[in-house]
């Protein structure tokens, strides 16, 4: 059975939880662009903008970055034309602020969520995996040094490039990330329980790619 498109689609998780990895699976399958907040930053940090030096002096100490700034920056970008027949957005909503904000938008625009898929993934692994996290400098793509390893170490499959550990994933911010996930992120679990638009996905199965077909099953579904 082939996945529609036009779907709206988030994905909800801790840090490391997978979001990334899969989403870079779902946007090849979907034809749908991927959204992720944190992306943006990052890209926003390496060009010097005044945005980028804003989020940056946040996300170095693993917090959120103030609603009001990526409510904004979310929101522009989904009404951006690629956009029109679906997006998954990846690290975004937080908080139930940027939730109600994001369902506003979009009710307003006759638009709505279709989907959260809850990536469920206990709190060690989270830390084992983000220190073994390597990015390409160039592309982005994600690897882990021991459960996802690129064919020539140290360089990108796709691009070449040189892989790189992030800025924010050392292991004293990574677990306060992982805290402020709980404190601020974790309620949306419920919030979208209650909407009946939760998937729970095994994000612990053994590889990317078992965890990928848990998510087309509950795309079928
Ligand atoms: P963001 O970039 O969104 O980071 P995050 O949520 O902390 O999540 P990560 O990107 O670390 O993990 P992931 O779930 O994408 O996992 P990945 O696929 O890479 O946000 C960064 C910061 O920006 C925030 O801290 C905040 O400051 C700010 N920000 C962003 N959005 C915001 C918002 N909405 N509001 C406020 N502030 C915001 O996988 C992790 C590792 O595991 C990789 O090495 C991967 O290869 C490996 N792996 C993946 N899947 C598997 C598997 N199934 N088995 C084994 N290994 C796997
Ligand atoms: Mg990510």
């Amino acid at each position: 059975m082939t996945e529609r498109k036009g779907k709206n689609l988030i994905l909800l998780g801790a840090p490391g939880s997978g979001k990334g990895t899969q989403a870079a699976k779902l946007t090849g399958l979907l034809g749908i662009p991927s959204v992720s907040t944190g992306d943006i930053f990052r890209e926003n940090i390496a060009r010097g903008t005044a945005l980028g030096k804003e989020a940056k002096a946040y996300m170095d100490r693993g917090e959120l970055v103030p609603d009001a700034i990526v409510i904004a920056i979310a929101l522009e970008r989904i009404d951006e034309a690629d956009c029109r027949e679906g997006f998954l957005l990846d690290g975004f909503p937080r908080t139930t602020e940027q939730a109600d904000a994001l369902e506003r938008h979009l009710t307003a625009a006759g638009r709505a969520i279709d989907r959260v898929f809850l990536m469920d993934v206990p709190t060690e692994e989270l830390v084992r995996r983000i220190s073994g996290r390597r990015v390409c400098k160039d592309c982005g793509a994600s690897y882990h040094v021991t459960n996802i390893p690129p064919a020539r170490e140290g360089f990108c499959d796709l691009c070449g490039g040189a892989l790189r550990k992030r800025g924010d994933d050392e292991e004293e911010t990574v677990r306060n990330r992982i805290e402020v996930y709980n404190a601020n992120t974790a309620p949306l679990v419920a919030y979208y329980d209650e909407k009946k638009l939760l998937s729970r996905i095994n994000g612990m199965t053994t590889g990317p790619d078992v965890v990928f077909e848990e998510i087309r099953k509950a795309l079928r579904a």
